[in-house]
């Protein structure tokens, strides 16, 4: 088996994001020849100065400390990029658009083209925008050059669920709960990240260039 490297990077402001992300990293460890890399996306000031001062925020942001910060040579790095966000407004959190804004050299060399790509997300609400925000981030991905895979419905009962638990076609997602003693992600959630980590660490393998054959000797 072809051997793929793969980064995380992912954005949370309460944790939740950073949970799913785990998951996913879980499932792309599980495949033989892979190397994994979770990776911080770091918060703006003016979200910062917006939400710090709520305990929840703070003991997020204190638990997720030691993740290191995502850098453009992880990217190049990488074979395959499997993005986390919260959903704002149905859409990408502005802290991961402004990191992806950064990357027009990148964009211009066309470093990130042919690169599998993925995306999970974390929402308020089951109707907040599981779908619209995975969608809508498949955008600026696609500008990007990179290859969107999504969650397969025949390795992935949970997906035709009738409860609300999300994950979907396009890719896995949670919400944190009413109840406090349920935790997000739950273990349908879990299972969609961990197949989103496996199957986008499969196709980046697959996708990546063969390596270089060594020279014959002229001899
Ligand atoms: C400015 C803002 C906009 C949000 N918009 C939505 C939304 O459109 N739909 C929704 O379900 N949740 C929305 N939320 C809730 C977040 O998506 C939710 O708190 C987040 O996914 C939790 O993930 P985290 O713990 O990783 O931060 C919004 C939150 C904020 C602060």
């Amino acid at each position: 088996m072809q051997s793929a490297n793969i980064v995380i990077p992912f954005y949370s402001s309460y944790g939740t994001t950073h949970k799913l992300a785990e998951a996913v990293e879980e499932g792309a460890a599980k495949v033989p020849g892979s190397t994994v890399r979770l990776r911080r996306i770091p918060e703006i000031s003016s979200a910062e100065e917006a939400m710090s001062g709520q305990d929840a925020y703070e003991a997020a942001q204190a638990d997720m400390a030691e993740i290191p910060r995502i850098e453009q040579d992880d990217l190049r790095w990488a074979d395959g990029i499997i993005w986390g966000t919260p959903t704002r407004f149905g859409n990408m959190a502005a802290q991961v658009k402004q990191f992806i804004d950064t990357l027009g050299g990148m964009w211009f060399e066309g470093e990130l083209e042919g690169k599998a790509t993925g995306v999970f997300v974390s929402t308020g609400s089951i109707h907040g925008g599981h779908e619209t925000t995975i969608l809508t981030s498949l955008v600026p991905l696609i500008h990007l050059g990179m290859v969107f895979v999504g969650v397969r419905y025949s390795t992935n009962d949970q997906i035709m669920t009738t409860e609300g638990v999300g994950g979907s076609p396009y890719g896995p997602s949670t919400m944190p709960r009413e109840d406090e003693d349920v935790e997000a992600p739950v273990p349908e959630e879990v299972q969609t990240a961990q197949s989103l980590g496996q199957r986008v660490t499969r196709v980046a393998a697959r996708l990546r260039a063969p390596e270089a054959a060594p020279a014959k000797s002229s001899a």
